[in-house]
């Protein structure tokens, strides 16, 4: 574990990051906490947008900008959130404020 993440609460958190007990898309599930949070403000599914799309990246494979491949996983996700610098995605700033606490 890295660290509670206070802002969902616990269950709700490991429910959306396991992509949910439904079949929805990740975002459909976490659109609440989504825009709650503003994520949509930088990860608009649309060309141009400051953050990636994150539509249907479950368990897909993402490019970062050092050249390596990681799967996009619970943790990567994880990870993503809590400590946004650790990888960045390939053709994007670092940009994104962690989410920590
Ligand atoms: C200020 C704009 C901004 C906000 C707000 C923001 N993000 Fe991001 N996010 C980015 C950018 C830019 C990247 C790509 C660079 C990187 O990996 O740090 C990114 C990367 C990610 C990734 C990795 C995706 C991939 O394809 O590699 C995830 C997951 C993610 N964000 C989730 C979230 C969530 C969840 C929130 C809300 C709690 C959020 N972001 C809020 C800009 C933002």
């Amino acid at each position: 574990m890295i660290g509670k993440v206070v802002v969902m609460g616990q269950a709700d958190y490991q429910d959306w990051l396991a992509g949910g007990s439904s079949n929805e898309p990740l975002e459909v599930i976490g659109e609440k906490k989504f825009q709650q949070l503003a994520c949509h403000t930088c990860h608009a599914d649309k060309p141009n947008a400051r953050g990636p799309s994150l539509v249907g990246v479950f368990g897909k494979p993402v490019r970062l900008q050092n050249g390596q491949i990681v799967v996009v996983d619970e943790e990567y996700i994880r990870e993503s959130i809590l400590n946004p610098g650790a990888k960045v995605t390939a053709g994007y700033k670092p940009v994104m404020p962690t989410f920590k606490g």
